[in-house]
């Protein structure tokens, strides 16, 4: 009976549904079928995003598979949203009967999937595992927490995350720590990336040289039309030093649009573009004399590309950028956003260096440990 059991390699199905997790997804999934013997895996787009620019470019640039499954669930409240992923993945679970669920980052698609498979006695496997801004007023915090209590096997990307797991009763015989999927993506792309140079010239007939990028999507950032207001105003006076370029989520566009704010509409020296592919990204952050984001990924890309990054939120779920790499928290308040980027450009900013296991690496760790753990599971079953 053992025997027949152990022959059965039943699939890893893997979820992606937002933007950031498709570049963390696409090294795994490369590494799931050079793997020897390869880890048969299936691909569930939630479609929590659906745009092209948020969605499709993304696909193509990263070389990830079509999905074999598409979900479709679109936009709404966080309770909906969260609700009509379990509802649509549900059967989808059911028939394909797989060996494990895998979830990577912090979006709703991530606690949803997991919630299910749980639920239906699936095992789940998280990538990212044990991130903690300690805000749970941040909906990614919550998604964070709850998705990390109920994973069998838990994927870290910096020796922190395990104390955060260990302090919410998560044994570390579940946790493995193996590095950082979102530095493979940069590695695996680099060569590929679009020259700014390129990207800039698309949008501009005069693209600058020295230029910073800025994103902004968090709801804390452009939900509250005060903080949006000032944000605005602070990039356009950063903009009179150092030309920015902005490639905007449709989230912040919708609440720039409803502002209207002039100091903003004649801020000559920011650009606005839509949101970029992976590969166009990738150049230009490379190539710029800082980021100022309130993105998660963007703070880990900018530590693995060796530029200065100062994030415009009061905390991070990601210490190891600060601590090692090159970010700097400068929260919101306008006087100190304008120091930081002065002090950037009078100096080049922090230098920061590598964090241990972001070398590229971790899907390959992930796709060994992951065998390793199934295998040993089918026994335990067996
Ligand atoms: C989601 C994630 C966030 C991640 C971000 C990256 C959660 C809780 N949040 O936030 O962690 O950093 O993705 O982008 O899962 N919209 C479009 N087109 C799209 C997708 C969204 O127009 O393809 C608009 C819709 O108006 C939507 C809004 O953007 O209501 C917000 O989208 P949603 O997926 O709810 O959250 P994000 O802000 O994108």
């Amino acid at each position: 009976m053992a025997t027949m059991q152990s022959n059965v390699i039943r699939a890893v199905l893997c979820v992606v549904g937002a933007r950031p997790n498709f570049m963390k997804m696409a090294p795994i999934l490369g590494a799931f079928s050079s793997a020897v013997p390869r880890v048969p895996a299936r691909l569930v787009h939630t479609g929590q995003h659906y745009d092209i620019a948020m969605n499709e470019q993304h696909f193509d640039a990263l070389g990830l598979p079509r999905p074999d499954i598409s979900l479709e669930v679109g936009s709404g409240s966080h309770a909906v949203q969260t609700a009509e992923v379990m509802r649509r993945f549900e059967p989808v679970l059911e028939e394909a009967d797989p060996a494990a669920v895998l979830v990577v980052g912090d979006v709703n698609s991530t606690l949803a999937c997991a919630l299910v498979a749980t639920k239906r006695g699936v095992p789940v496997i998280h990538v990212e595992a044990g991130l903690r801004s300690f805000d749970r007023s941040m909906p990614e915090e919550v998604n964070r927490v709850l998705t990390d209590q109920i994973s069998d096997l838990l994927f870290t990307t910096e020796e922190g995350a395990l104390a955060n797991l260990e302090r919410e009763g998560i044994p570390e015989s579940r946790v493995r720590f193996v590095g950082n999927v979102m530095i493979d993506s940069v590695h695996r792309n680099l060569d590929r990336a679009v020259p700014s140079g390129e990207t800039l010239g698309r949008a501009t007939p005069a693209p600058p040289a020295h230029y910073g990028v800025v994103t902004l999507h968090r709801p804390s950032n452009v939900d509250d039309p005060a903080i949006l207001r000032s944000l605005l105003r602070t990039l356009a006076d950063v903009s009179r030093d150092l030309p920015l370029v902005f490639p905007v989520h449709p989230r912040t566009r919708a609440r720039i649009d409803e502002l209207d704010e002039a100091a903003w509409r004649d801020a000559a020296g920011v650009l606005v573009t839509e949101p970029l592919d992976y590969l166009s990204m990738l150049g230009l952050m490379r190539d710029a004399a800082v980021v100022l984001t309130d993105s998660g990924g963007m703070q880990e890309e900018t530590t693995a590309l060796g530029v200065p990054c100062l994030t415009l939120r009061h905390n991070t779920e990601r210490p190891i950028t600060v601590e090692q790499g090159t970010n700097t928290i400068v929260g919101t308040d306008p006087a100190r956003i304008l120091d930081a980027v002065a002090d950037v450009l009078r100096t080049g900013g922090k230098a920061g260096r590598i964090p241990p296991k972001w070398d590229g690496r971790a899907a390959p760790r992930i796709a060994e440990e992951l065998a390793a753990w199934l295998k040993a599971r089918d026994r335990e079953v067996a």
